[in-house]
């Protein structure tokens, strides 16, 4: 299985990068090794002209233009004035099995190029009929609703969308009209990775403090307190590098306690695994990953605001825990004296198994689409060919796949006329319909009755449409191995009812008992079949979910 995974990796998207690399162990771990990694700045330039991030994000903060990226959007989407780079991705997508959206924020955004940037490799994938898989994503409530519009419809093809646990995204998707058998909430996979930054020496007394981004003014406090009374428990708290963009809580944090960052994973689990714990947001699944058996102790800050307040006004910190209970400050640092305490060690069994929903998901499902099921899709009604003619060993060949189909009381009824001269082709095309004309070769299928003996007893008008069903099987199986070869092909309908089925029966020199089924035209495609927007008898021929056709 060819996997891609896609998100905004190596921006200073610390969360995003943590994401990666955890997702990137549990993908080895599951034996899942066929992975290209595609960052959003490696499409940024052709979305926004742009080439970098930052650039990209300050000329668009205020959704200034949406209109021109909304356009540039369709002309990726639609592989006009793209640039090299960027085609080698849509390639890249094309080719692949599973795109793997993880990236904690690529769709946490209000404004519209994050959103794009995140939507762009998912609607090119879902336009390549590749599965879809979010995993850890948050979302924000949209203002755009162009946005919202292209956001909803992407989302209700995935297969997946695994939410961050900690926000309100559930509802806000169920809100827009996200399917909600699509939602899961799992676990965020993010923790911080930051830069440039030496790893300390760490004591022995450590205890890290871990908030991300989540540091802000009124936040700070939260974090603060606890840091104070596990210094007062001779702990010594260290805060881990952050991404907040709250330069108050920064400074005050940077004073008062040390901060520590990491160059590279490896230094991370170094630094988890001397700590006596790590208490904070985010970071369970990722910790349990890198194979640090540090205790986590998980901080909930979500839209319980008000809980978050209350405790910090009453000075005692209540820290909810995943199952359903809450700890103290003083549980925790009476737990931590015991590390093997059976509350800590609950903490982390809970965590253990519940973290990478989505890649649980992926390997849970059939490793790989079937070649055959995709030739199924592939296929295609072509109605109009090139002149080059169909060699007549593939002729047969085509009737050898007919021939193999299955048939109601095996009676191997289904009969082949193969069809190439150009005047036969003329008299059907005016005893049926034009477009016959432009085929290079027609396959005719006829039931042969004479061999149907069930239609001679007194069953027969139980059985009386075995010979329609035998004959339309034979036509799929020709019409598949057709479009493996590359012939296009078109099935056309016939019938005793049809006004000239007695001509065609003489003209062909048919038999009384051969019942005229329908004809395949064939020939080498001359038109390119636009799958998305193509209609036929006034329906669309893109098929829906499959839910779309389940009883
Ligand atoms: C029994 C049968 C009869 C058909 N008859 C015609 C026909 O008379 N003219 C035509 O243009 N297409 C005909 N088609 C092709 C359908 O229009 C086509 O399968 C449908 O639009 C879906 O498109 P797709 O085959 O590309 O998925 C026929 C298909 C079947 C199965």
């Amino acid at each position: 299985m060819k996997i891609i995974i896609c998100g905004g990796y190596g921006n200073n998207n610390l969360g995003d990068d943590a994401q990666l690399l955890n997702n990137c162990i549990l993908f080895r771990k599951n034996n899942l090794t066929d992975i290209k990694i595609i960052s959003h700045r490696e499409y940024i330039a052709d979305l926004c002209g742009f080439s970098t991030i930052s650039s990209f994000r300050n000329d668009f903060k205020n959704n200034k233009d949406n209109n021109y990226l909304l356009q540039k959007f369709s002309e990726i989407i639609y592989e006009k004035n793209i640039s090299q780079e960027t085609s080698k991705i849509v390639n890249e997508i094309k080719n692949s099995d599973v795109l793997f959206m993880s990236g904690s924020g690529t769709l946490n955004t209000r404004n519209c190029y994050g959103m794009l940037l995140a939507l762009l490799p998912i609607v090119i994938a879902l336009k390549h009929k590749k599965r879809v898989i979010l995993s850890g994503q948050g979302f924000s409530p949209m203002n755009n609703p162009d946005l919202e519009k292209i956001l909803v419809e992407a989302l209700n093809q995935c297969e997946l969308i695994s939410i961050r646990d900690f926000e309100d995204g559930y509802n806000i998707l169920k809100r827009i009209g996200v399917k909600e058998n699509l939602i899961h909430i799992g676990i965020d996979d993010a923790f911080t990775l930051p830069k440039n930054k030496m790893l300390y020496n760490i004591p022995n007394n450590a205890i890290a403090i871990n908030v991300s981004y989540y540091l802000t003014s009124n936040l700070y406090h939260v974090f603060s307190d606890l840091a104070d009374k596990l210094v007062e428990q001779n702990y010594y708290p260290i805060f881990n590098y952050f991404y907040s963009k709250d330069k108050e809580a920064i400074e005050k944090c940077t004073t008062k306690y040390p901060i520590i960052g990491f160059d590279n994973p490896m230094s991370a689990k170094s630094f988890f695994s001397k700590c006596q714990a790590v208490i904070g947001m985010r970071y369970h699944s990722a910790i349990l990953s890198l194979g640090a058996k540090t205790p986590v102790i998980n901080i909930y800050i979500n839209k319980y605001q008000k809980a978050k307040f209350d405790a910090i006004n009453s000075k005692e910190i209540i820290v909810p825990c995943l199952d359903g209970t809450n700890i103290t400050v003083k549980e925790i640092m009476d737990n931590l004296t015991y590390r093997n305490s059976n509350k800590i060690n609950t903490l982390y069994e809970n965590w253990k198994d519940k973290g990478n929903y989505a890649i649980q998901y992926l390997t849970q499902q059939s490793k790989k689409e079937s070649s055959l099921l995709k030739l199924i899709k592939k296929r295609r009604s072509v109605r109009k060919f090139k002149k080059d003619s169909i060699s007549q060993s593939d002729l047969l060949e085509l009737v050898e796949a007919g021939i193999y189909a299955p048939s109601g009381s095996n009676t191997q009824c289904y009969r082949f006329k193969i069809i190439t001269d150009k005047k036969d082709i003329e008299f059907l095309a005016k005893n049926k319909i034009k477009i016959v004309n432009n085929a290079s070769a027609i396959i005719l299928i006829v039931a042969d009755l004479s061999v149907c003996s069930y239609l001679n007893t007194k069953r027969a008008d139980i059985f009386n449409k075995l010979p329609y069903q035998d004959c339309a099987m034979a036509m799929q199986n020709i019409c598949l191995l057709a479009e493996e070869k590359g012939i296009g092909q078109c099935i056309i309908h016939l019938s005793k009812e049809w006004w000239s089925n007695q001509l065609i029966k003489d003209y062909f020199n048919l038999k009384e008992y051969h019942e005229l089924q329908g004809m395949i035209l064939l020939g080498y495609p001359n038109e390119a079949i636009n799958y998305e927007t193509i209609t036929h008898a006034g329906r669309p021929i893109k098929r829906k979910l499959i839910e779309d056709y389940l009883l």
